[in-house]
């Protein structure tokens, strides 16, 4: 899509969102955002001072074999941030999906698997330790129905897959700060009681656990102001950093065919705007920060994923602003 000029803010794309953010502007990015003479590095190195690894750090990709851990692409593009003082976010030690070959036809009673996990998270927190200050440890471990997913780890290891995870990842690298990171927490309400309720149980314990990824996959409808600001409350109150992680505001969540016009990109760019003013509520010191799940429209996982038409990132598919990205612009 590109907007017409009369669509679009005229605030340009010279300005940079993370100089004027008092909390670090985050995108997931692919090897190919670094590509030098790129319009991709060119937007990444100016807007963003967090990066994310989009897929290469998932065990699939970095633990392709049992004993082959594939380092070479994500050390440069761990390295890459690094070498900007920009701050590289670990996405993800666990997910149910995304596992090797290997890792899910493994044969072993439950210590084995337990071994096995403890190889995975302990190497790779091992190899990033001083680099990857932040780990996603467990990405989307509940159903919606606020039941835990009956995942691999589940079932080999037992519920106790979770807290083990976060001890392993904390006693490779006591000081990276650990995150659970999942999707719908603020629209949907037995979801988020379970995951409050398994980080209550986790810290009463002294199970190391310092985040809370909250996907941001919303939409222009949903979920509406007043539920975010709720979720965003319950989960600094408990004591936890908030990281709005995966953020991209879909224009169609339905599916539909759609009419791409101003005010579309208009409630886009209210919806950023709102979110941003409720996230600078909660008190500094649970900003972790808000990651864009990329960067321009060309690139999204979700019309993809969904098979439908949509734009829901900061940059159109001709890598221009969007209103969006004025709106956010001037809510930091
Ligand atoms: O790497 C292969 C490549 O070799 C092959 O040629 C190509 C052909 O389709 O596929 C490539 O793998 C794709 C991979 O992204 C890397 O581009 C997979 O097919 C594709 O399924 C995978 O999608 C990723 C998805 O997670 C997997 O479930 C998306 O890029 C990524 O944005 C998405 O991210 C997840 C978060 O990690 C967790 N939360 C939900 C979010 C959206 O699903």
């Amino acid at each position: 899509m590109t907007c017409k000029k009369s669509e679009q803010s005229n605030c340009g794309d010279n300005l940079s969102l993370y100089s004027k953010s008092s909390f670090p502007i985050g995108v997931a990015i692919e090897s190919y955002d670094m590509v030098p003479g790129t319009r991709n590095k060119e937007i990444i190195d100016r807007q963003f001072n967090s990066f994310t690894a989009e897929n290469i750090l998932k065990p699939n990709s970095i633990h392709p074999q049992e004993n082959t851990f594939n380092w070479s692409e994500a050390d440069q593009m761990v390295d890459y941030a690094v070498n900007q003082n920009k701050r590289f976010h670990g996405h993800t030690l666990l997910w149910h999906n995304q596992l090797p070959n290997w890792m899910e036809n493994f044969q072993g009673n439950s210590a084995e698997w337990e071994a096995m996990m403890k190889t995975h998270i302990q190497t790779v927190c091992s190899h990033y330790k001083g680099k990857i200050t932040a780990w996603d440890v467990l990405n989307e471990a509940f159903n919606e129905d606020g039941t835990l997913r009956n995942s691999l780890w589940k079932q080999h290891i037992g519920a106790s897959y979770i807290e083990k995870a976060f001890l392993f990842a904390h006693e490779a690298d006591p000081s990276a700060i650990l995150f659970y990171n999942d999707f719908n927490l603020a629209l949907n309400d037995k979801k988020r009681e379970a995951v409050l309720s398994l980080v209550r149980n986790l810290k009463q314990r002294n199970v190391p656990i310092h985040g809370i990824g909250l996907q941001m996959h919303i939409s222009i409808y949903f979920p509406n102001n007043s539920t975010i600001a709720s979720a965003l409350k319950d989960f600094y109150q408990l004591g936890l950093k908030v990281h709005l992680s995966e953020l991209d505001i879909s224009l169609n969540p339905r599916g539909v065919d759609i009419d791409l016009n101003d005010d579309l990109l208009q409630k886009q760019a209210q919806k950023i705007h709102d979110l941003s003013i409720l996230y600078q509520q909660i008190p500094k010191p649970y900003q972790y920060g808000i990651t864009f799940w990329g960067h321009s429209d060309v690139h999204s996982w979700i019309p993809g994923f969904f098979g439908r038409e949509d734009y829901p990132l900061l940059f159109d598919t001709n890598y221009e602003v969007k209103p969006m990205y004025c709106k956010f612009l001037e809510s930091l």
